[in-house]
């Protein structure tokens, strides 16, 4: 048995900043940002948008493209680094608001790798047959981490959601390798406020030199050494789905497997770095504008903070 994605939903705050916004908080321009990140805006919640909030639109479109209803889940799981409450989760948020009353509900935090870790942890389930219907979302509100004073980082993350809906079915296939690396933790931090003995600092620190080499060396890696584990060229692969960081690391990522950048959808102009929530809202995307075609192989990669990193292949 392995869980089918019947369905796929995202949610982005309405609210936009665009680069010029950030040029008048930080010594930063748009041409600069594009060019060395690729992004021109990032979506930022405001009032009642919580983590829980934005993963429950998500959840919802997820549902309505699935053609099932809150009731029919029996998991929930909710990658995020930015929860709006630590209890009660915000995986049980997000059943209390779509009415999920019959799901287990638990988060899980592996940083911008979290959707890929959420939704191995769910084919687990479904392919022991301990559950038939999954959610796994992706949400962060990493705009209440950011340091709007460190233009190193600031001008790079954003806030959204993206879940996808899973059935378990017979026959299909699902393969994953992951990895983490936490002896290198320290060169993308966050601190929690209410463990750090009174401490002030609760934003997201990187050494962004560190973190981009991490990334265009360890993702082709992980990705090959999954194609090579299942015995599958890359040339059978349709798509690379990866984690929205920088355009630049999907485009060196690209090179290393022949350069054909139709290969490797990108949207973070629009979003910027969403952390978990990146991959499902690609995902989304190329869902709704009719991209996945059934049969389709898709490679989806992630990496980030831990330092963690991973792929899975799945068949669309
Ligand atoms: N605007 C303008 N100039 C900036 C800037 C900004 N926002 N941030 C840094 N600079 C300057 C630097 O001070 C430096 O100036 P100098 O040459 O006079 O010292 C110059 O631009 C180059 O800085 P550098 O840090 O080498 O830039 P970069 O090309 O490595 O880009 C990042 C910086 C953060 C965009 C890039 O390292 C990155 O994307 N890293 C990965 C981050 C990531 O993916 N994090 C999340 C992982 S999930």
């Amino acid at each position: 048995m392995v869980g089918k994605i019947l369905g796929t939903g995202s949610y982005v705050p309405a609210q936009i900043w665009y680069n010029d916004k950030l040029a008048e908080m930080v010594e930063t321009d748009d041409a600069w940002i594009r060019e060395r990140t690729g992004i021109k805006a990032r979506h930022i919640a405001s009032g009642e948008e919580t983590t829980a909030y934005l993963a429950a639109g998500a959840a919802r479109a997820a549902l309505e493209n699935a053609g099932l209803g809150a009731e029919e889940i029996e998991l929930i799981i909710v990658a995020t680094v930015s929860p709006g409450t630590l209890v009660p989760c915000t995986a049980c948020e997000v059943q209390r608001m779509i009415g999920a009353s019959q799901a287990v509900c638990f988060d899980l935090n592996a940083a911008c790798t979290g959707f890929l870790f959420a939704l191995n942890t769910a084919q687990a389930y479904l392919s022991q047959g301990i559950y038939r219907r999954a959610l796994v979302v992706g949400a962060e509100c990493l705009s209440h981490l950011t340091d709007w004073n460190d233009r190193g980082t600031c001008i790079l993350f954003g806030d959204g959601a993206g879940a996808a809906v899973l059935e378990a079915q017979s026959g299909g296939s699902y393969a994953q390798v992951a990895h983490s690396l936490g002896e290198k933790g320290g060169v993308l931090t966050c601190l929690s406020a209410n463990r750090q003995g009174g401490q002030e600092d609760v934003f997201l620190h990187m050494d962004g030199g560190e973190v981009f080499k991490f990334a265009v060396s360890k993702v082709p890696e992980v990705i090959r050494e999954l194609l090579d584990r299942e015995g599958i060229s890359e040339n059978e692969i349709d798509l690379f789905v990866l984690h929205q960081a920088n355009a630049r690391i999907v485009g060196a990522v690209a090179k290393r497997f022949g350069g054909d950048s139709g290969k490797f959808p990108i949207n973070i102009s629009e979003y910027g770095n969403t952390s978990s929530a990146s991959i499902p809202i690609l995902l989304d995307e190329l869902n709704r504008a009719g991209k996945l075609k059934r049969g389709m192989k898709l490679v989806l990669a992630g990496f980030g903070g831990g330092l963690s990193y991973g792929a899975s292949v799945i068949v669309w």
